[in-house]
This record gives C-alpha cells, sequence and structure tokens, in this order.
C-alpha cells in the first residue's frame, strides 16, 4: 500500500507574500504555466529515453531483483561495507544512509541491520590511510563494492588498486571474488575489464543513466540494501512521483512548478538556489542535489550551439545549524537566493525538554515542550523571517522520512533538474567542462601515449607545468 506523500509548498515566492519586485505576480506565475506546461509531454519521454533513462529506473523489478541476490550472498559473512566511487558513484549512497539509517548506525551494534558502511569519495592519504589501519586486522568480514561506469576515475581506480593488492596478498588472487562487488557498465570499460578478469561478482550501471542520476540503480541500491534499507519502497515511492511529475496540469506537477520558480528566479538574478534541510539526517542529501543540480545545468552551450554560460550555483545550509552561520547573509546581504527549505512534520523521535533550573528561568519557555517542535519552530521563524526580507522560499514537507518518502524526493529533484534544464535550453545530462581536469591529470600523473592525435600527454603535461608551477615572484 502507498505511504504518505511528500509535498512541496510555493505561497512564499508569490508577489502577495514577499512584495512586487521579488515575488512571483498572479500573471507572471501563469506566463511560467504556459511556458512550461508544453514541456511537460517532453520530458516524460525524455526521461524513459536516450541519454536520461533514470525515468525506466523505478519501475525495472530487475534491479532490485539482482541487488537482493548479491546481497544475500555477501551479507551474512560481512560486518563492514566499504564503497569506494566518487561523484554520482558515491554521493547517493552517503546520502541514503544518513537520511534513513541512524545517526550511530556505525557506532552501535545494537542499531545495526547490516554492516558498517564506509564509503570513500576523496583520496587524501591520511584520511584513506587512518581508514586502512582500522581495516586492515579486520578483512576478513570486510566488502569492498567499487563503483565506476567507466573505471578510468583515477580516485576510484587509484583505491580500488591498493585494495585489490592489499585483499590478493592477504588472500590470494582466487579469493578476491569473495570480497570485492563491481558495480559498474554492463558491457565496456576498465572496471568491467578487471571484474572479467578476476571473476568478480558484478552490478549494473545501467546504460543510458549518468552517475548523477544513477542512485536508484544498484549504484545505491546495494549499499543501501546491505545496511537494511528498504529498497522496494523506496523505488516505491520514485515510481509513485514519477507518475505527479508527468502530471500534464502544471499546478499539480511538483517539479514542472519547482523547476519554473527555480528558473524563474535564475532569469532575475537570483542565481544562488540554497537547499537547507530542517533535518540532519537530510543534509547529505544536500550534497547530492549541489552535484545534480550543477553539473546538470552549469553550461557553456545551449542546445543549439549558442554560448549560454548559464547555471545556477547550488548551495547547502543546514537548519537550524546555519540560522547561526549564514542566516545574516541570506537577510540582509544581496538578494540573490531561492531557498528550498526541507520540513519534517515527524521525526520518529520525541525528545521532552525539561524544566531549567530556578535560576534561569527565562528559559521556561522551552520546558516541556519536544525538540522536534522547537527545530520546526525553527524553520517556520526563518521562513518568516526570510520573508520579512522579501526572500522567495519554497518547503518540501516531508510527512516523515523513511525509504518511500526519500524515494519521492529524489525523483523530484531528478525530475525538476530535467525540466530546469529544458527551461535553460542546455543537455542536462552531459557534462564536458569535467573532462579537461581528468584528462590534465592523466598528464601530470604520467600516462603515457598520445592525449590528441598531435599532442602527447608528456607535452601536456608540460605546459599544465608551465602554467600552475609557483612563480616565486607571487609567493610571500
Ligand atoms: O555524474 C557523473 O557522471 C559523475 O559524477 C560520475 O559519476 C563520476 O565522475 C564517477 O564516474 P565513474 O562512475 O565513471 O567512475
Amino acid at each position: 500500500m502507498a505511504g504518505k506523500q511528500i509535498q512541496f509548498y510555493y505561497k512564499n515566492v508569490l508577489a502577495d507574500v514577499i512584495g512586487p519586485e521579488h515575488g512571483i505576480t498572479a500573471q507572471q506565475l501563469d506566463e511560467l504555466a504556459k511556458q512550461t506546461t508544453p514541456l511537460i509531454p517532453k520530458i516524460k519521454d525524455e526521461i524513459l529515453t536516450g541519454n536520461s533513462r533514470y525515468g525506466l529506473l523505478p519501475g525495472d523489478p530487475q534491479i532490485a531483483k539482482s541487488v537482493k541476490a548479491l546481497v544475500k550472498h555477501f551479507k551474512p559473512k560481512c560486518e563492514n561495507l566499504v564503497v569506494l566511487g566518487i561523484g554520482g558513484s558515491a554521493l547517493g549512497n552517503i546520502a541514503l544512509q544518513n537520511a534513513l539509517n541512524p545517526f550511530t548506525y556505525n557506532l552501535d551494534n545494537n542499531k545495526r541491520k547490516g554492516p558498517r558502511l564506509f564509503v570513500f569519495d576523496n583520496i587524501d592519504p591520511a584520511h584513506f590511510g587512518s581508514f586502512m589501519d582500522f581495516i586492515t586486522p579486520r578483512l576478513g568480514k570486510t566488502v569492498f563494492n567499487v563503483i565506476s561506469k567507466s573505471g578510468q576515475t583515477a580516485e576510484t581506480a587509484s583505491q580500488f588498486m591498493i585494495v585489490q593488492k592489499m585483499l590478493e596478498t592477504r588472500f590470494g588472487k582466487e579469493k578476491l571474488k569473495d570480497r570485492v562487488v563491481a558495480t559498474t557498465d554492463l558491457e565496456k570499460g576498465t572496471l568491467r575489464k578487471i571484474a572479467t578478469d578476476a571473476g568478480l561478482h558484478t552490478l549494473v550501471v545501467p546504460d543510458g543513466v549518468g552517475g548523477r542520476f544513477s542512485v536508484l540503480s544498484a549504484v545505491g541500491l546495494f549499499s543501501a540494501a546491505m545496511t537494511g534499507i528498504n529498497i522496494d519502497q523506496l523505488l516505491a515511492g520514485a515510481a509513485d512521483m514519477h507518475t505527479r511529475v508527468t502530471n500534464p496540469d502544471f499546478f499539480k506537477n511538483p517539479a514542472a512548478i519547482n523547476a519554473a520558480i527555480q528558473i524563474h528566479y535564475y532569469n532575475r538574478n537570483k542565481r544562488i538556489s540554497v537547499m537547507m534541510p530542517y533535518s540532519s539526517a537530510l543534509y547529505s542529501f544536500a550534497d547530492w542535489y549541489r552535484q545534480l543540480w550543477a553539473e546538470s545545468l552549469g553550461k557553456k552551450y545551449f542546445l543549439d550551439g549558442g554560448e549560454a554560460y548559464v547555471g545556477p550555483t547550488p548551495v547547502k545550509a543546514l537548519g537550524a545549524t546555519d540560522q547561526h552561520s549564514q542566516v545574516q547573509l541570506y537577510r540582509e546581504g544581496p538578494n540573490d537566493k531561492i531557498f528550498t527549505l526541507l520540513e519534517i512534520q515527524d521525526f520518529g523521535r520525541k525528545i521532552r525538554i525539561p524544566a531549567p533550573p530556578k535560576c534561569a528561568r527565562e528559559l521556561n519557555y522551552l520546558a516541556k515542550k519536544d525538540m522536534g517542535e522547537l527545530l520546526n519552530a525553527e524553520k517556520k521563524a526563518t521562513e518568516f523571517a526570510l520573508c520579512e526580507s522579501n526572500r522567495p522560499c519554497v518547503t518540501v514537507l516531508f510527512p516523515k522520512i523513511d525509504a518511500y518518502t526519500v524515494g519521492q524526493f529524489i525523483f523530484l529533484f531528478e525530475a525538476t533538474t530535467s525540466f530546469a534544464g529544458a527551461l535553460l535550453d542546455v543537455n542536462t545530462y552531459d557534462q564536458p567542462a569535467v573532462e579537461l581536469g581528468k584528462q590534465a591529470t592523466f598528464a601530470l600523473m604520467g600516462k603515457a601515449g598520445q592525449y590528441t592525435p598531435d599532442r602527447s600527454y608528456a607535452d601536456f603535461a608540460a605546459e599544465i607545468r608551465a602554467k600552475t608551477e609557483f612563480d616565486a615572484n607571487f609567493v610571500i
């Protein structure tokens, strides 16, 4: 049976609330509806075809089936699960874990419904080395899930080479398959070659689904299922939202209206999009959103090839924490932001605040109140304060945080991104600007051969060094 639905609330962007200079008038809203409504059937098709087939994921029973088969195989002997991946191959895993498992999941054996989970999405040697010190004596009960569609990503490849060597030295080459799951392209790529060579168990990064849209594939689902997250509910929530974001009525379609509002403000010089969950559990979803929004919408070209240089800048903040860090700027700094606040109705936990000591009667207003009530009062208070300063805000309201509502949230923001890309008239699904840095890294790390037909990696490396080495004239 379907669970409760998340809701999208947008009154606080209206001119009636925040004034005509910064608010959206009734006429402008009608114009947004006119402009965006024709995109609804387009996006409905787009997310099922081509390079953007993430819309197929919630309805594909094979994905959950293959994930569950490997969970059954690996979970009984696994005390620690280590995900090696970066960007779209890590941020969703982290977000799901933090949203749906308790804060103390890794620390408290009584709270764990599966192995401890560690996600490594960086190559800081001090950080990784410290973890290696911890995990080396525990390798017997540790499974590594290396996730890379290409297998060429330097960060993931280097981590995996270290882990592979360590496991082979300890257990023997033929035992690697007992401790590693590779999630990669079905047929091609470096990691597929390695997996085939070593006979590893594999899961598939589906064709036509970019990393940042892949959390509802085996990329995100394996670590989620291993740690006891209900992936069927996650997918059911996403499927529920799929129906809502394909509704042809603009005013009933939360992704269409959300994107229309965001891009309306982008076009009026509010180019910063802040996501501020009033929930520590959802904070990592603001990180996931940053990648989704930045890589999808930050583009040099329009679809017709004309120069664009467009893209809102996504920023993450945490309520109530950042009220004591950012809100001064948000209210009195430039009015160049649109705020997406996440509000939770039922935190699933009540913590009563006791009466203050007699010497501190000024704290009486907190006595006997629930901590969640305080957090939600702070959300309303900040929303009110932002509106008083004519700052536009929308809210995504969660009845509670569970796999079903989180699945809805994921699909809502994936579809919002598709609508926003269409409104900006850019290719939402590529990320060409990431490539130069990747190639430059290859060159600096001594890759052999040609970077381009007329330029070797060695020559390219010399050029990079000439431009980036510290010039002593400017060092103080
Ligand atoms: O969204 C994306 O496409 C990227 O963030 C990739 O996921 C990231 O670069 C990792 O790539 P790969 O999975 O090939 O290692």
